[in-house]
């Protein structure tokens, strides 16, 4: 093992106007991998990002909403954080760009670079809207392309035709922010002196800072030569005004990156770690930023000059991705495969999207493409039929043979040596983020430990009248092969390793202790770790349907009210606060159910007619006094809770045959139960 590595780890900042989606989670989630798996490798490691909080597009959006761009920042602000964590994504610090502390580094940083003479001013030409009194960038001007008299191009590109241009070459340009026909005004610029940066660029990028298809595409650049960069705009601008330039504001893209510096202070003063520990030059911590590749210009290239340029050090790496396309094509509003983390989330289980993205990651730069066949089947052949198999297929025995207690030695300590042994490769292979590869060596391990079950045939044995101490010492084999494989797994399945580690009540794991037996231990019942994934339910991610119009709710009803008023509850359910007998309450036949259909009952203004789906018991229909507070028509398709015992109750507009469970006061204040993901009609709560 290395000397103890000091670590920062960075994702690029999502933007602060739009939900977090699959594109920005591949990014998540091969940050957050790399960094469990640093710091299960024992090194200190640090991961921060924030919200990408500035420019023109957000101070539109909010004068469109009518709300101060700081009320729509802090409401996605919250959305985003709650997305990230919710996908296990474990940040140190999630901060805001527009915050106190990157305002700081930002004229810190703007300072330092305008006393060592890389700011210098210049008047540029715009276009600008002077009936809504702004600059217009370039893509807020359209008109008709100059090379191929396409109508309705941006002002920077044509995208018939490919041409690029500045908007004063459009013909007919109007301003997408009034319609009106921009003028061209002048006004002062500052720039950040990047041509000067070129020589040591280079350098840069060759010490193995960047991929090796990524050093290509950056010497193309070069060879263009480098542009020094525009990094102020004019008012009115959502952003941080420039020092000593009334009216001038920082450019988005010059605070972003500072964002990670932003983001990272307000996690050292909660620490008490040094901020100077990690940016001096010449600091002996690493940095390392995870970008997308449509990003690469900003970070390969302006960053690092303005990180050296302000006297800071430089990116230790930028490791670029591709994009995520959903079966084979780019996520799109319009084909409903623009899918958000809360549309996944709401169906399923965080771990199952970081497995499968793992499973398919490499080092490059190609796009990632998202399968929704492929993604269940996936899931249910590696994680439920071989990973958590081998543990369901020996925990029983060691249960009923010993009592729950493992055996003091392996009977075939040359196979666990196998695995032990196979640690390197796989460390080797996430460190270089190659997680294709680790989740190979992984899988093939699974399978040589299902082989070794399927040859020692536990259940054979354990029908032997002398058989319960070779059961339970293959047994013991087994779990060490499958503790062995959730702690290489932990950087990609968090939650699932901590509950193995509770199941083998063991309190920590390192990646060492993959090398050492679990002998003689006391072990705790077996829960199944994961379920199987119905491929009609992925599916549905992409139908324009499958988006419930009510969110799931977030916390658990301590205890449901019934949402079906006119129905009598039994009085086990009914009244909450009561003390109810174990036998009472297992009377209640709490069943998973698909809601099919959903309609308004007429002349009933608090009834909806439900049909439900409940598995082997066939369907029912429902009367809920639900319709204040649910659209029928978002309700059809999801899943929810019923009591499917009660007796028929013939009502005025029918006969209810159960009842739907939900949460909360009334009116428009009910939120239905939702089964997590992985349940499926018909299935009885325990
Ligand atoms: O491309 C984007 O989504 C930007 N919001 C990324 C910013 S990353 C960093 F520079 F701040
Ligand atoms: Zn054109």
């Amino acid at each position: 093992m290395t000397a103890k590595r000091r670590i920062l780890v960075t994702s690029a900042l999502p933007y602060a106007n739009g939900p977090i989606h699959l594109g920005y989670l591949l990014e998540a989630v091969q940050t957050d991998v790399w960094v469990r798996f640093q710091k299960l490798r024992g090194h200190e490691c640090l991961y921060v990002c924030a919200d990408d909080t500035h420019g023109t597009p957000i101070m539109l959006k909010a004068q469109a909403e009518g709300v101060e761009p700081s009320t729509l920042i802090e409401a996605v602000h919250a959305d985003h954080t709650r997305d990230l964590a919710d996908m296990l994504i474990g940040l140190d610090n999630f901060g805001s760009t527009h915050a106190a502390a990157n305002e700081a580094v930002c004229r810190r940083m703007y300072l330092a670079l305008r006393e060592a003479g890389h700011i210098e001013r210049r008047v540029i030409r715009q276009a600008y809207d002077a009936s809504a009194n702004m600059f217009l960038p370039d893509r807020y001007v359209k008109g008709t392309c100059p090379n191929c008299g396409a109508a309705d191009q941006y002002g920077d590109s044509c995208e018939v035709c490919g041409a690029t241009y500045t908007p004063a070459d459009l013909k007919n340009p109007v301003s997408v922010v009034s319609g009106t026909t921009p003028v061209e005004r002048e006004s002062e610029h500052y720039f950040f002196r990047l041509s000067a940066f070129e020589e040591r660029l280079k350098t840069w990028v060759h010490s193995g800072a960047v991929q090796q298809s990524v050093a290509h595409k950056l010497e193309e650049w070069f060879s263009q030569g480098l542009q020094d960069w525009d990094i102020s705009r004019d008012a009115p601008y959502f952003g941080f005004e420039i020092p000593d330039a009334p009216g001038k504001y920082f450019y988005v893209w010059f605070d972003a990156p500072i964002g990670y510096l932003g983001s990272f202070t307000e996690f050292c003063a909660r620490s008490g770690i040094r901020f100077d520990d990690f940016f001096a030059p010449g600091s002996a911590a690493e940095l390392h930023h995870f970008i997308g590749k449509d990003i690469l210009y900003f970070h390969a290239l302006f960053w690092p000059a303005v990180l050296e340029g302000a006297g800071m050090r430089r990116p230790t790496g930028v490791h670029a991705h591709g994009f995520v396309t959903i079966n084979g094509q780019k996520m799109s509003k319009s084909r409903g495969t623009f899918i958000t983390a809360r549309r996944y989330l709401q169906s399923f289980p965080p771990e199952y999207l970081r497995y499968y993205f793992a499973a398919k990651l490499g080092p490059g730069i190609d796009d990632l493409d998202m399968n929704l066949e492929e993604f269940a089947a996936r899931l249910n052949s590696d994680i439920v039929g071989k990973l958590v198999n081998i543990a369901s297929r020996c925990a029983g025995f060691i249960e009923k043979s010993a009592q729950g207690r493992l055996a003091d030695a392996l009977p075939e300590p040359a196979l666990f040596a196998e695995f032990a042994a196979a640690g390197d490769a796989i460390a080797a292979a996430y460190e270089g983020r190659d997680y294709a590869a680790a989740m190979r060596e992984i899988m093939a391990l699974a399978d040589r430990a299902n082989q070794y079950i399927d040859q020692r045939k536990p259940w054979l044995i354990a029908k032997r009248d002398d058989g319960l101490p070779e059961v339970r010492a293959v047994c013991t084999q087994g779990l060490n092969l499958f503790r062995s494989l959730m702690i290489y797994l932990e950087p990609v399945l968090p939650e699932m390793a901590a509950k193995a580690r509770r199941f083998l009540q063991e309190s920590t794991w390192t990646w060492a202790s993959s090398a050492t037996a679990l002998l003689g231990a006391q072990i705790l019942r077996y829960e199944p770790l994961a379920l199987r994934l119905d491929p009609k339910e992925v599916a549905r991610l992409i139908e324009p349907d499958g988006t419930p119009t009510q969110p799931a709710p977030t916390q658990p009803a301590s205890a449901p009210p019934l949402a079906a008023p006119p129905l009598a509850a039994p009085p086990a359910v009914a009244a909450a606060g009561t003390a109810l007998s174990i036998e009472e309450f297992a009377r209640v036949d709490l069943r998973v159910a698909r809601i099919v259909a959903a309609e308004l009952v007429e002349g009933a203004d608090k009834l909806l007619k439900l049909r439900v789906d409940l598995g082997e018991l066939g369907q029912r229909q429902i009367f809920a006094g639900i319709r204040a507070a649910y659209d029928p028509a978002g309700l059809e398709g999801r899943l929810t809770v019923v009591v499917a015992n009660l007796a028929p109750r013939k009502m005025r507009f029918g006969v209810s045959e159960g009842m739907v469970l939900a949460a909360g006061p009334g009116g428009k204040e009910v939120f239905l139960l939702s089964p997590d993901a992985g349940a499926t009609p018909g299935m009885r709560l325990k």
